[in-house]
């Protein structure tokens, strides 16, 4: 299969990134204002957005220019911009996946986006393996996570947008009883994101021994706090009972790796 050409870093074009979408700020007036007079005194490569804020990086995601493509192109609202760095991430873990043995699975597809940014990224429609999108579509059953325009017509909606990416099965309804419907027996990409402990929990019951070894599992709000921890106290309890431990990342991601 043709993977992505990597794109070499050009030391002196430096990238920054900053979109004002955060959570969890009191007083965004005041924090914008004094945040517009701090990154002057940063060093070049600073990312804001997404409750992240680094500076002196290489920001390499915007400098691999298929992904830069593949996650622009795919972008529906502010949500799927500012979070370009978690998209880097599950980009470079579709790169490592989809040279192994087994499937992609996405538990929590939402309008796609997550799914589609990968799988263009990793040949689009010439994309070589299948990818299982899990998802009720109508309706969000965590109480207060619903979606904008997360009602009957998102389902269709995400159907048409997968027109002619054959390697797509999106299986409609409530996970994991849905998970009888339509299941590989191998995964080598499990992305999990579904903003509710006990779902999560139940996916990697139901997932976890299908996934090969070096496949990868990335768990979409593991490292958040309110109001998510309760994700990381349910699954760093599932993991340390098989003696994993879930790398928590800057993005606010976990990362397990499979034995
Ligand atoms: C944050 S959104 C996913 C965003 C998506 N992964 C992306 O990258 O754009 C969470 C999704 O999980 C779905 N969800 C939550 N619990 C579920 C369950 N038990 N069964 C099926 N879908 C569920 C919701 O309907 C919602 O669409």
């Amino acid at each position: 299969m043709a993977l992505p050409p990597l794109t070499p870093l050009d030391p002196n074009a430096h990238a920054t990134f900053g979109f004002p979408l955060n959570w969890g700020i009191q007083d965004p007036e005041k924090f914008y204002k004094l945040i517009q007079e701090m990154l002057p005194l940063l060093a070049p490569g600073y990312y804001l957005g997404d409750n992240l804020l680094t500076w002196q990086r290489n920001l390499s995601l915007f400098h691999d220019k298929p992904f830069v493509q593949a996650w622009e192109t795919n972008i529906q609202n502010n949500a799927d911009r500012v979070i370009a760095w978690r998209r880097f991430v599950l980009a470079c873990a579709g790169y490592h996946c989809v040279q192994l043995d087994g499937d992609f699975v996405e538990c929590g597809a939402f309008a796609g986006s997550g799914m589609k940014t990968v799988m263009d990224y990793l040949g689009g429609k010439a994309f070589p393996k299948r990818f299982y999108g899990y998802d009720t579509f109508d309706y969000h059953p965590v109480a207060e996570h619903a979606q904008a325009g997360q009602d009957e017509t998102l389902y269709p909606r995400v159907v048409k947008r997968f027109e002619g990416y054959d390697q797509v099965t999106l299986v409609k309804g409530l996970i994991p009883e849905s998970f009888k419907t339509a299941c590989p027996d191998k995964i080598a990409y499990l992305h999990i994101d579904l903003n509710s402990a006990t779902y999560e929990v139940a996916c990697l019951e139901h997932l976890f021994d299908k996934v090969v070894p070096s496949g990868l599992i990335v768990l979409d709000d593991y490292e958040w706090s309110y109001p998510y921890q309760d994700q990381k106290i349910a699954e760093d309890k599932w993991f340390e009972a098989r003696k994993y431990r879930v790398m928590p990342l800057p993005t606010g991601q976990g990362l397990v790796i499979k034995r």
